[in-house]
């Protein structure tokens, strides 16, 4: 997905936190992008877009960095912390498929556009705070710069198996 001068930013090497930032970011602009438009012709389009990237970022966020953090601490109170982040996940699919199955012509679409956005704010906030000082506490500086290849080589992985089932 990311070329290889993408990995240094000046001379650091990105870390997965500035990787899974950088998505974060980027949905955030895509949701309001969609917020701005008020034609419901152009909200097809864009929502595809914040679907592809949310069930990206989601799936190979589970497959690598949660499961790092999962394997590096064994202790309740981070299990609790990442039962949350994989619950947020969940409704955050489901809302997805819901608005999925929607016309974005009716006027519940909206509605539950604005849940998804309220949904994925209040778990990237979560993450951002709760999970990553849980992971910083778990994870070596090494595991930290290999996870965001880590991450990024899943979501090439998933875009190729789907291409393969469409086939
Ligand atoms: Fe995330
Ligand atoms: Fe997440």
């Amino acid at each position: 997905m990311l070329g290889p001068l993408f990995w240094n930013i000046g001379d650091r090497v990105m870390d997965i936190y500035a990787y899974i930032k950088r998505d974060h970011l980027k949905v955030a602009d895509l949701m309001q992008q969609l917020l701005d438009i008020r034609l419901a012709a152009f909200h097809r389009r864009l929502f595809e877009q914040i679907k592809s990237e949310l069930v990206l970022h989601t799936e190979a966020e589970e497959r690598t960095f949660y499961r790092a953090i999962n394997h590096a601490a064994r202790e309740a109170a981070t299990e609790e912390e990442m039962v949350h982040a994989f619950d947020d996940h969940a409704e955050i699919r489901t809302l997805l498929q819901d608005l999925t199955d929607l016309s974005e012509n009716d006027e519940m679409w909206m509605v539950k556009f604005g849940e998804l956005k309220h949904a994925v704010e209040h778990h990237v906030q979560d993450e951002e705070t709760n999970v990553w000082k849980k992971a910083r506490m778990v994870l070596s500086a090494d595991q930290e710069q290999r996870l965001a290849r880590d991450m990024d080589r899943e979501k090439q992985k998933i875009l190729n198996d789907v291409q393969v089932a469409a086939q």
